[in-house]
């Protein structure tokens, strides 16, 4: 089922943007570590890094993923099916920022574990919103933070950068959370993800 999710993301011509193999196994293990039962996303694309989060749940775990393109979301929907997930896993489609408000008015929270991976520009926006879903312990996990290192420059031109620098300061300065970040050089480049629970 990952392999076919590798491959519909080339047959549709969506962007190999998705976390490499042994992060998606490394997000399973800390979904296993904080015990969890209900995992929010933010960021689907076509849905492997749900399906290595959505296996570590129990047969009546929830995994909630938000993802603004509906082509994404309508080839990550097959990629659930052909994982035999979709008991466990709801896609919702729109952009996270509208659909984050809802999740809180509709009594959707809290949540064990939220990954955060959509557009990088409100990063900071969608950690703040991660706060509001969860309870203490929840852990709170974030890629793309270091960016080859792009994010020790102070005013990048690149608003992707900018964003994920807004965020790791945010990080640091939020007392609420007990974070850290870990580089990783692997299959893809050199990048990072934040890991943040909360107090
Ligand atoms: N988590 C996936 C990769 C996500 S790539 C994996 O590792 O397998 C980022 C995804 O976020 C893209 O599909 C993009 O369309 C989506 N996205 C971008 N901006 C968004 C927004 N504001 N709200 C929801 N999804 C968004
Ligand atoms: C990009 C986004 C991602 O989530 C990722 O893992 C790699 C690259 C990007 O928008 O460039
Ligand atoms: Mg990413």
């Amino acid at each position: 089922a990952l392999k076919a999710t590798i491959e519909s993301i080339e047959s549709n011509g969506i962007p190999q943007i998705s976390i490499c193999a042994s992060q998606g196994k490394f997000l399973q293990v800390l979904a296993k570590l904080c015990n969890a039962k209900r995992i929010l996303e933010i960021g689907t694309l076509a849905g492997y890094s749900t399906i290595w989060m959505a296996r570590a749940l129990p047969k009546d775990g929830k995994l909630i993923s938000l993802e603004y393109e509906p082509l994404h979301a309508s080839v990550a929907k097959e990629n659930i099916r052909r994982a035999g997930l979709e008991n466990i896993v709801e896609i919702q489609t729109g952009a996270a920022l509208d659909l984050l408000p809802k999740l809180a008015e509709e009594g959707s929270a809290p949540f064990d574990m939220i990954f955060i991976d959509a557009d990088k520009p409100p990063y900071a926006e969608f950690f703040q919103w991660a706060l509001k879903l969860s309870r203490p312990g929840t852990l709170i996990v974030a890629d793309n933070v270091i960016r080859e290192g792009k994010v020790l420059t102070e005013n990048h031109d690149d608003e992707r950068v900018t964003g994920v620098h807004r965020f790791n300061k945010l990080l640091a300065a939020t007392k609420e959370v007990t974070a850290s970040i870990i580089q990783t050089i692997g299959a893809k480049e050199h990048d990072g993800m934040a890991i943040a629970v909360v107090n």
